[in-house]
């Protein structure tokens, strides 16, 4: 007989059987994920995920009471940094803006030599690397936000910076150590160098492509290793991403039809990432898809991600990341602005007051977090809502124009 009980986090255990995170807004299957905790790695992704209590099956595994192992000691989360003052935001901000315009250019660059055939600058790769995981580690929601405004032209090497510092962000979420960190964001960076060797017109084609076409653009993970490999000071791990950034942990990605852990762990992140900054941003044949929803599909999706990676790239984004568009229970439409790392639920956002016309907008920043503040997230909007209010880009530019002229939220 089934026999379900409510623990904390911190008390799951190798032998137990999960059955899934408690918390109030978890409302697709993905989060129900049963299984048998077999590693003290599992522990550790299970604690990492950011849920206080969770669900185990005393019928299929170990209770609580005779547990003496707690099965890991493994590094503990990076404690969430402490909020930022607003004036040392928009600072940070400045300087996400100033990295990303930098990065835009090495990044153009560097496709444009790989094109040729030429030299790849690893040690201006690692110095670019260097910046974005800095501006990162003092407050990732700037870089977060700025890696959002890219057009469907400038996609594969704004795509690049955009994975990057996802990485970056992602890997300290995991715990890992300031070393790990660059190296993530490196193999992000280079995940994708391989399409420089796509021809254009495959890789910008607006609309469907050709059975062959997308065999062509298959080609670029393998594209990219081989070039890469002729380089000495290439490490390996950045090597492992770039060729098997497009694995799933069901075996049928490409183009190694890897499985679970034969894939190794930065391309597992990365594929996570990848596909995130994929779906969200706008593409020369589709639209960009809403953030929030963007995540929900993607817990949707068996087979395809390492779950507890993708669940700690939930916590590191956000279950509203920054630019999803939500509805507040006073009925205002509002756009997300800030992750609020003590409470997902509550981030700031930009609340819409009229809607009448895209033009008449008149908007307020509220933080949700806010002692006094009593309005919450009801819903989030989807994207069909975005595409119909012509919201994405001008969203965008209002969020950065708010951080100039609002006022503190917090006060
Ligand atoms: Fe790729
Ligand atoms: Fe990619």
């Amino acid at each position: 007989m089934t026999q379900i009980k409510k623990i904390s986090v911190s008390d799951l255990a190798v032998g137990m059987y999960f059955s899934g995170f408690d918390a109030p807004w978890i409302d697709n299957p993905f989060w129900r994920t049963k299984f048998l905790i077999e590693h003290a790695a599992d522990v550790t992704r299970a604690r990492n995920a950011g849920f206080e209590f969770c669900w185990i099956d005393t019928s299929l595994g170990r209770d609580v009471s005779v547990v003496t192992d707690t099965g890991t000691d493994e590094a503990a989360i990076a404690p969430p940094a402490p909020p930022m003052p607003e004036n040392e935001y928009r600072e940070e901000l400045n300087e996400a803006l100033r990295i990303y315009e930098s990065a835009k250019e090495s990044t153009q660059q560097m496709f444009k030599q790989a094109r040729l055939g030429k030299t790849l600058d690893v040690e201006r790769c690692q110095d670019l690397v260097e910046e974005i995981a800095a501006s990162v580690t003092r407050n990732s929601n700037a870089l977060l936000s700025i890696i959002r405004l890219k057009r469907a032209d400038e996609y594969t090497y704004l795509h690049s910076i955009a994975v990057c510092t996802m990485m970056v962000a992602l890997a300290r979420t995991m715990g890992m150590d300031t070393i790990a960190c660059k190296e993530a964001g490196l193999a992000g960076y280079l995940h994708d160098v391989g399409k420089a060797f796509i021809p254009l017109d495959v890789l910008n084609k607006p609309g469907k492509l050709t059975d062959q076409e997308f065999r062509i653009i298959q080609r670029h993970p393998t594209l990219g290793y081989e070039y890469l490999s002729g380089f000495a000071g290439v490490p390996d791990y950045v090597l492992d991403v770039c060729l098997h950034h497009h694995e799933k942990i069901d075996g049928s990605g490409y183009p190694g039809r890897q499985q679970g852990n034969q894939i190794d762990l930065y391309s597992r992140m990365a594929a996570v990432c990848d596909v995130y900054d994929a779906i969200t941003s706008d593409r020369s044949y589709k639209a960009a898809w809403d953030p929030a929803e963007s995540l929900a599909r993607m817990a949707s999706w068996t087979g395809h991600f390492d779950r507890p990676i993708f669940l700690t790239f939930v916590k590191t984004l956000g279950i509203y990341p920054i630019g999803s568009i939500v509805k507040l229970r006073s009925g205002r439409t509002a756009l997300v602005i800030r992750q609020n790392h003590k409470d997902l639920t509550k981030p700031v956002v930009k609340a819409f007051t009229t809607a009448l016309s895209i033009e008449a907008l008149e908007s307020e920043i509220i933080d949700l977090s806010a002692p006094d503040q009593d309005d919450v997230i009801i819903e989030r909007s989807g994207q069909d809502w975005i595409r119909s209010n012509g919201l994405v880009l001008d969203s965008l530019k209002a969020l950065l124009e708010g951080f100039e002229s609002a006022p503190d939220p917090g006060q």
